[in-house]
């Protein structure tokens, strides 16, 4: 793989997120039958910074690490002296001669980006405000073990036009999906992310659409993602969001006009009787506790691809 870290799913070629998924189902199949695979990043440590606050990121990539090996350290930045302004470009030439790969959980993209550009070891993004690509990656897997295919389907995305959207409109289309996005006004994706994404749907065989009523995407959809419609540092805007998002449900009556075995993927935590309702969740507990376990095994995929060969 070309590629040293993982900062974007659109730096992914098709075929390089087709190898992650692919080893990912190995690594899981291995997992499941008690096959060990603890060679594989033995005596490795990875270093993982949180901005925000994380469950399933957290133990994930650290049971990951484990599983592979190695060993995790979670490094919050209230105790880093990040948190006390030491700069990301400091941090990352100072961590990077400890540990053999960052993951880290932040705000800004460019965050991440300017510890990559200092980092001498692989820098993965655990969730900016922008993008979301181990979730996305956990998604696809399951979407392909669920529906043992990508070609042609549809999947609808109703919410926040920020990280989740974001990652999955390029991840959806570069494995040869259609994607439909449902947003209240001024919650849209950022202009700058549709022109990539736009860039992204020409070289694939999927399209992206978007509207503002949720039936128009959900209409014969495979797959209905939703996310909260209050991101992490978003909670002041918490009643204003409230009000905007109304309408914005996954519940019943949207599912109906989904196709009927259609899938609902969530990535977690949930809020209910917001952006989901308890029943809609609890009847497809199934594919989205399964998508969180995928975190798992997807993530060691993408610490193997990245950390092996350093
Ligand atoms: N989905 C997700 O990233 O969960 P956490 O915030 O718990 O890590
Ligand atoms: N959009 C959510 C995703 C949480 C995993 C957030 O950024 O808080």
């Amino acid at each position: 793989m070309e590629n040293r870290h993982l900062l974007k799913l659109n730096d992914y070629t098709k075929e390089e997120i087709m190898e992650i998924l692919e080893l990912g189902e190995q690594l899981k199949y291995e997992n499941k039958h008690g096959i060990a695979h603890d060679h594989l990043l033995r005596g490795k440590t990875l270093g993982m910074i949180f901005e925000k606050s994380s469950t399933r990121t957290r133990v994930s990539f650290e049971v990951g690490m484990y599983q592979l090996g190695g060993s995790a350290l979670f490094l919050s930045s209230h105790d880093l002296q990040l948190g006390r302004g030491e700069p990301i470009k400091d941090t990352a030439r100072v961590l990077s001669r400890y540990v053999d790969g960052i993951m880290i959980r932040t705000f800004s993209q460019k965050d991440v980006q300017d510890l990559a550009e200092y980092s001498k070891v692989p820098v993965i993004n655990g969730l900016t405000d922008e993008e979301h690509p181990c979730q996305v990656l956990a998604d696809l897997l399951t979407i392909k073990e669920f529906k043992r295919k990508f070609d042609g389907l549809k999947v609808a995305f109703i919410g926040d036009g920020n990280n989740m959207a974001n990652s999955l409109m390029v991840g959806c289309l570069k494995v040869g999906m259609s994607i439909g996005i449902a947003t209240p006004n001024g919650y849209e994706p950022p202009e700058h992310v549709i022109t990539a994404v736009k860039a992204v749907e020409e070289a694939s065989k999927g399209t992206v659409t978007f509207a503002k009523n949720p039936e128009e995407v959900v209409k014969d959809a495979d797959v209905v993602i939703t996310d909260v419609w209050t991101s992490m540092g978003q909670e002041e805007e918490t009643i204003k969001r409230k009000e905007a998002f109304k309408g914005y449900q996954v519940n019943s009556d949207l599912m109906a006009i989904a196709k009927k075995d259609a899938m609902v993927l969530h990535c977690l935590p949930a809020h209910r009787g917001e952006e989901i309702t308890e029943d809609i969740l609890e009847l497809h507990a199934k594919e989205i506790f399964e998508e969180a376990e995928n975190r798992l095994h997807a993530q060691k995929a993408v610490m193997v691809k990245l950390m092996q060969k350093n």
